[in-house]
């Protein structure tokens, strides 16, 4: 039954809250486990759904994964079918990362299309350049690809624009290719860092994650590893923006700082007073926030995982804001959301302009998808009055129980079934 959140707004938070495994690590090491000969074991997975069907995908390739808590063992074994199927590749966009590794590996996939989805139409062209740089033929039928390879040679590849998931794609690829292959303009997120650390405690030999061009030199075998995920840096920010938007005090345990630089420079600049600590970030916001400008950009910039958040806060900061999507051409739904509850938001493409009003007043949203649904949960905590936010399925796929440990820090927040009150 479809569940939401009802939320009372005006509480100040207050407290510490520990952030959990970054999901956007935790599925590209997920993938890379295809890659081992011996057991894997992952510490520090989040429990979401995205990662329950990335499982899912795993256990359908014929490969075993057993969970406790927040460890995953996969075990080892060849898998038996290289072919991912339609109903968990639609449920989860990310599930195109078992390309690389069952190329890489296996010589051979088959998986439908993921198509497009809520904030944009999220082309695959830059994964499947790559892939026939490699030597992989490539075709596309009927809703799905199917590449296949004698074994790829390692090359040189220039990616159009610094793509996640292309770049984790050809890493994993390239990694048991023949030869050195070199990725150039890469993307240089926290989570491909993660991944690289992974496959060189399988036995990769990469370097260069973090940087715009990465050398990866083909080996013949990988062994299984211990590893931890880093923290999720997505969910510390929304944590620190709630703080913000809240006049709070929040102190967000395991926060890498130096992964959400932009980030807190953004809440700093509104106002925010940010104290960076050995083991996390603390945050106080402050009695009313202030307009800024921002526009999200490819990292160290300001990540659009953060922007609905980041507009939620400038709904009601002191003047007028600018906010820049320049990543997704269609990620601007939660505005109309935002609408409803007072906001007072124009949208002209990728631009959107908030002048900033008094105070929000609570009342019924609606998420679009995960981070559009962020972005509720903080207007409605600052907001006067009840807020209801439905859609809330798209806020489990990349928050662990968020009203629990928003409750924690003060909020009253609570999960409530359809018809319940
Ligand atoms: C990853 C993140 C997602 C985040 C995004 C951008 C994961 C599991 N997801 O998604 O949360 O919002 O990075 O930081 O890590 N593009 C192409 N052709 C391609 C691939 C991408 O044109 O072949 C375009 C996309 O349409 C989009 C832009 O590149 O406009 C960024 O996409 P990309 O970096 O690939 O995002 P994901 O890896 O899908």
């Amino acid at each position: 039954m479809e569940e939401h959140l009802v939320i009372n707004g005006g509480r100040r938070l207050e407290g510490t809250v520990t952030v959990k495994g970054a999901k956007n690590a935790a599925l590209p090491v997920m993938a890379a486990t295809l890659l081992a000969a011996g057991e894997c074991t992952l510490r520090r997975v989040p429990d979401l759904q995205d990662v329950a069907v990335m499982t899912d995908v795993i256990r359908s390739l014929g490969i075993k994964v057993e969970r406790s808590n927040s460890t995953l063992h996969v075990c080892p074994g060849a898998a038996t079918s290289p072919e991912v199927p339609a109903v968990l590749m639609r449920q989860l966009r990310a599930s195109n990362l078992v390309m690389g590794p069952l190329l890489g590996r296996y010589h051979y996939f088959r998986v439908p299309y993921p198509g497009g989805c809520a904030i944009g139409s999220r082309p695959m062209d830059l994964h499947l350049k790559g892939f026939r740089a490699l030597g992989a033929e490539i075709t596309e039928s009927q809703g799905y690809i199917e590449a296949r390879t004698t074994g790829l040679q390692g090359t040189s590849i220039y990616l159009d624009f610094p793509s996640v998931g292309a770049t984790e794609n050809l890493i994993m690829a390239a990694v048991m290719a023949e030869g050195v292959t070199i990725l150039h303009n890469t993307a240089r997120e926290p989570e491909i860092v993660d991944l690289q650390n992974f496959l060189n405690g399988m036995g990769a030999r990469i370097e260069g994650a973090g940087q715009d061009t990465i050398r990866i030199e083909g080996v013949r075998e990988l062994k299984g590893t211990d590893y931890e995920i880093i923290p999720d840096r997505i969910e510390a920010g929304t944590f620190l923006a709630a703080a913000a938007g809240t006049g709070g005090d929040v102190f967000v345990k395991d926060c890498r700082a130096e992964h959400i630089l932009a980030v807190l420079a953004k809440l700093t600049e509104m106002g925010a007073r940010v104290i960076i600590k050995r083991d996390g970030v603390r945050l106080q916001g402050p009695a009313r926030l202030k307009a800024v400008d921002c526009k999200t950009l490819p990292y160290p910039g300001f990540p659009t995982d953060m922007q609905p958040q980041l507009m939620a806060l400038m709904t009601v900061a002191d003047g007028t804001s600018v906010l820049v999507e320049s990543i997704f051409e269609n990620r601007f739904k939660h505005a109309a959301e935002l609408r409803r509850l007072g906001a007072d938001i124009k949208i002209e493409g990728r631009v959107a302009v908030i002048n900033g009003v008094p105070r929000l007043s609570g009342g019924p949203v609606e998420a679009s998808d995960l981070r559009a649904g962020a972005a509720l949960v903080i207007a409605g905590l600052m907001a006067s009055g009840q807020t209801r936010v439905e859609g809330i399925a798209h806020l489990d796929r990349g928050y662990e129980q968020l009203e629990v440990r928003l409750s924690s820090l003060g909020a009253d927040i609570r999960r409530l079934k359809a018809g319940e009150r």
